[in-house]
């Protein structure tokens, strides 16, 4: 999974060549790994897929949960503000998010532009986050496919119509940014509620609450379309639809802060340090 994350995201062509496509060897590929079973315990999963910014795959357990892998840090900051949620104020239609962290001194290098000025290629890096969630029946990809279409094409015209794009965002102050993402979030709320109304979709209705449930806890979302929605059955009869994809979205200046998780270094490994047994420095580590 770590790999195929990498191999994903990352656009460090040296590595690239170095390690070839698959990344299977790339050092931090492996940290990553080690990262995930020594903090959430979790040593083998399924993938689930991956979109432009990152990559979910299920654990094995019996009524597993996902972790995910992402560059976009407004989705761990988005996380965080959900960790740190009380349970009454939580979002029914938005899955339980069981952590979210940054990975610690980890980057990964995203995408680049060539300044003919200096002519220096300049790379954006990214960090990296961990999430860990409830596991939903994303909407089918077959069927399902009104429902997938109409909030695809809701979503894509709010975006639109408020420049809320990657490389537009990044030029903007953050204030900015989240003044688009509150006004965009509202009107996406109000399409939402015509569908509900003129055709009875309840995922629309739902969805429409999710985002209105965002909003009470400062985080302003929009990247609601089909790919990021799931359900659950909450009665024998009905479902519940709640979204499971909460990146490119905005919090507050005064939400708490993620925080960072890395290696755990175990007492044999302290032992193991190469310096042992060998004359050092008293300032030297050992
Ligand atoms: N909580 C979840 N439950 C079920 N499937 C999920 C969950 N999170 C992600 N997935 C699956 O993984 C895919 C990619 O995850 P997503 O969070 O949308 O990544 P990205 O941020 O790259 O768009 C989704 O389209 C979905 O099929
Ligand atoms: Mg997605």
């Amino acid at each position: 999974m770590t790999s195929a994350f990498l191999a994903h995201v990352d656009r460090d062509e040296d590595i690239e060549r170095e390690y070839g496509p698959g990344y299977e060897d790339e050092p931090r590929a492996k940290t990553l790994a080690r990262i995930i079973e020594e903090n959430l315990g979790v040593h083998e999963v399924r993938i689930l897929g991956g979109g432009s910014f990152g990559i979910a795959a299920a654990t094995a357990e019996e009524g597993g949960d996902v972790i995910k892998l992402t560059i976009d840090a407004s989705e761990v900051e988005t996380g965080t503000v959900l960790t740190n949620a009380s349970p009454e104020s939580y979002p029914a239609n938005v899955v339980h998010l069981q952590g979210a962290w940054y990975v610690r001194k980890l980057r990964v290098l995203g995408d680049s532009w060539f300044d003919p000025k200096t002519e220096i290629w300049h790379y954006a890096k990214h960090r990296v986050g961990l999430l860990r969630m409830e596991r939903v029946n994303p909407l089918d990809r077959f069927g399902d496919t009104d429902v997938r279409a109409g909030l695809r094409e809701y979503v894509a015209y709010v975006k639109h119509e408020y420049g809320l794009w990657p490389h537009v965002i990044r030029k903007i102050s953050r204030a900015k940014a989240r003044d688009k993402f509150l006004h965009a979030s509202i009107a996406l709320e109000r399409l939402l509620m015509f569908v509900w109304e003129e055709r009875h979709e309840q995922v629309a209705r739902d969805i429409a609450r999710a985002l209105g449930q965002l909003r009470a806890l400062g985080i302003y979302a929009v990247d609601v379309h089909g790919a990021n929605v799931g359900w659950l059955p909450s009665s024998p009869e009905a479902e519940i639809y709640k979204v499971f994809d909460i990146g490119m979205s905005s919090v507050g200046p005064g939400a708490p802060k993620p925080t960072e998780i890395g290696r755990k270094r175990t007492d044999a490994e302290a032992y193991e340090a190469p310096v042992l047994g060998r004359p050092v420095k008293v300032a030297e580590l050992g």
